[in-house]
């Protein structure tokens, strides 16, 4: 039984129409792999592969180089904290101590008891400009303190919760 949806292999299936090198649309395949199953598996490394008629060490080598691509578990939310010279310069590594403790990590890729929340250094991203930044969830976000940590910590634990189902307990003691 394959691990991606079928719908999601046609959409991957139609992307090589996109670029003019049919191998580019190995990283938006990978993307939308790894959106759907919050990493990347060998199996749908392997489904990616066969959906684009690619060689699977090829599709497997593209995963495992860019940072962006995780072929462990992340937690729902995953920073990307830049901790290159202008962000350091401006005070990352304040600024990434404090995510580990308002997510309750040690270390990069440790996933926080809750599986909302990990992180990893990385290089620059490109926006030294507004250091220090960091990227999650499709957003960059600048001139970044400990306090904004905590605000974007809390936030993000508030839209969790907004999301989760209610439970038999919560119903009967609203009535
Ligand atoms: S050093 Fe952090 S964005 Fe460039």
């Amino acid at each position: 039984m394959s691990v991606l949806p079928a719908h999601l292999i046609e959409e991957i299936k139609a992307l090589p129409a996109r670029y003019p090198q049919p191998r580019s649309a190995v990283m938006p395949a990978l993307d939308l792999a790894q959106e759907e199953l919050g990493h990347l598996t060998s199996e749908a490394m392997t489904e990616v592969a066969a959906a684009l008629q690619l060689d699977p060490g090829y599709v497997e080598g593209v995963a495992s180089f860019y940072t962006l691509f995780h072929l462990e578990p992340i937690g729902q939310h995953h920073f990307y904290m830049c901790t290159n010279l202008s962000c350091s310069l401006r005070g990352s590594d304040d600024v990434v101590t404090r995510l580990r403790s308002a997510i309750g990590v040690r270390e990069p890729g440790e996933i926080s008891k809750d599986g909302l929340f990990s992180y990893e250094e990385v290089e620059c991203m490109g926006a030294c400009e507004y250091a220090p930044m960091c990227r999650i969830d499709h957003g960059y976000h600048y001139d970044l303190t400990p306090e904004r940590i905590d605000e974007m910590v809390a936030e993000l634990r508030a839209q969790s919760a907004a999301k989760a189902p209610v439970t038999t307990a919560t119903k009967q003691s609203h009535g």
